[in-house]
């Protein structure tokens, strides 16, 4: 049968005539075959899931019930367009309450999202012109340097280093690519490597923005998950407000990951053209879920609790992880452990990167995990694993401890 005329019409941002014709297998495809070999080799074994990168649990009572009762109201069932009032007033408040950024105006400085991940999307829209470029740190969530690249941008990759405590050497980038900047993604806390960053970092990414006329979008989809010190904003920082904007997530704050709801605050002339773009796209979350997000906004004590779980788990699983050779340290938030990865285990089998590692660890222990090759060879665990209550989570955490050992692992 002759090849479909459509083969010959994608766009070029998708590969062109070529898309979905590439055989290599991507690194989270081959972990999902690795972990079904691996079941389908020994089905009595449990998976030890840590892999994972969302919430294990269901959103508070106090939220599902917001939703319940809003959901039945005529007032809320039409098009949200850039938002709700109530929930721009809620987040400025949250903004305030829990990390100290007080003044915020929500009518010009808040506006909601359909989730972190379509804010991160769209924002290369409002800026982004052929061959201009976006720092983006590397290991990272990547949405926002795909969508620079669909727009013919170039991405200058920040590799983050442990030597640097996981934060970007700024002056390591060349002047060239200064030039040609307009965007700067951060992520504090970080996925994967759950490093914070300091006052004083931030301090210094107001100044390399103002001197260099960039932008910063600052990814806070964790940010209230902290375990040490207190929570903190990029908005906090003295100037912030005039070069950048921060996205907060209901996500993993509020076990909500479904429900799509975040909101970006900042510089208002960001706002302005994101709203611009944003009311291209979608015409907004459903009103009752914003109200159920005014709910969980005001209830920061959720995200305490949340918080509390994920530092309990950490610090047991930094133990056991020590334990077989890693060089684990809690992290400063998120929930997850990031650590170099083994290069050999004791049955003589060599890996040549943290992708080979991981995929022995789910076929000979039956232990999942994600594996980083970007900057340096690192293995991500996650905190969000299953577990029906607190005596399994130890045992979820003492059965890792055990395989863990069985591997007889080397660094
Ligand atoms: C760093 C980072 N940013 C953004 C997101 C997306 O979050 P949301 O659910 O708000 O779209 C994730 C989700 O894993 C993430 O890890």
């Amino acid at each position: 049968m002759s090849e479909s005329f459509i083969q010959g019409l994608f766009a070029e941002r998708l590969g062109g005539s070529s898309f979905g014709k590439d055989t290599k297998i991507y690194k989270f495809e081959k972990i999902k075959r690795a972990k079904a070999a691996a079941m389908a080799a020994d089905p009595s074994t449990e998976i030890l899931d840590f892999g994972v990168g969302e919430p294990d649990a269901m959103a508070f009572p106090a939220v599902v019930k917001a939703l319940q009762i809003e959901c039945e109201k005529s007032e809320n069932r039409g098009y949200a367009d850039n938002g709700i009032p109530e929930f721009k007033a809620a987040a400025a408040e949250y903004m305030a309450r829990v990390f100290g950024v007080k003044g915020l105006n929500p009518e010009t400085e808040i506006i909601h999202s359909i989730g972190s991940k379509c804010a991160l999307a769209m924002m290369p829209d409002a800026f982004i012109n052929k061959g201009d470029a976006m720092l983006m740190t590397t290991p990272g969530y990547p949405v926002m340097a795909t969508h620079t690249e669909w727009h013919g941008g170039v991405v200058v990759e920040l590799p983050l280093l442990e030597k640097n405590a996981f934060l970007p050497d700024l002056k390591a980038i060349s002047a060239a690519d200064l030039k040609r900047t307009k965007l700067l993604y951060l992520n504090y806390p970080n996925n994967p490597t759950g490093a914070s960053a300091t006052a004083k970092f931030f301090e210094e990414v107001v100044e390399f923005a103002a001197a260099n006329n960039i932008i910063v979008v600052h990814d806070a989809a964790y940010a209230a998950l902290c375990h040490t010190g207190a929570p903190l904003s990029f908005l906090s920082t003295p100037g912030a407000m005039d070069v950048g904007v921060e996205i907060h997530s209901l996500s993993k704050a509020y076990n909500m990951t479904g429900w799509r709801i975040a909101f970006l605050a900042g510089n208002s002339k960001v706002i302005g053209a994101f709203a611009h773009v944003k009311d291209n796209y979608d015409s907004g979350q459903f009103k009752a879920i914003q109200k159920a997000g005014v709910q969980a906004l005001a209830t920061p004590e959720i995200t305490e609790e949340i918080s509390a779980k994920y530092k309990r788990r950490l610090t047991q699983m930094v133990e056991a992880l020590k334990e077989s050779g890693f060089n684990a340290v809690m992290p400063g938030g998120t929930f997850y452990l990031y650590v170099k990865a083994p290069v050999a285990s004791g049955d003589g089998t060599k890996f040549g990167n943290a992708e080979e590692a991981s995929e022995h660890l789910i076929r000979k222990a039956h232990i999942s995990t994600v594996p980083w090759d970007n900057a340096g060879s690192y293995l991500r665990f996650s905190a969000t694993f299953a577990a029906a209550d607190r005596a399994d989570e130890e045992r979820v955490i003492s059965e890792l401890r055990v395989r863990l050992a069985g591997l007889g692992l080397k660094f």
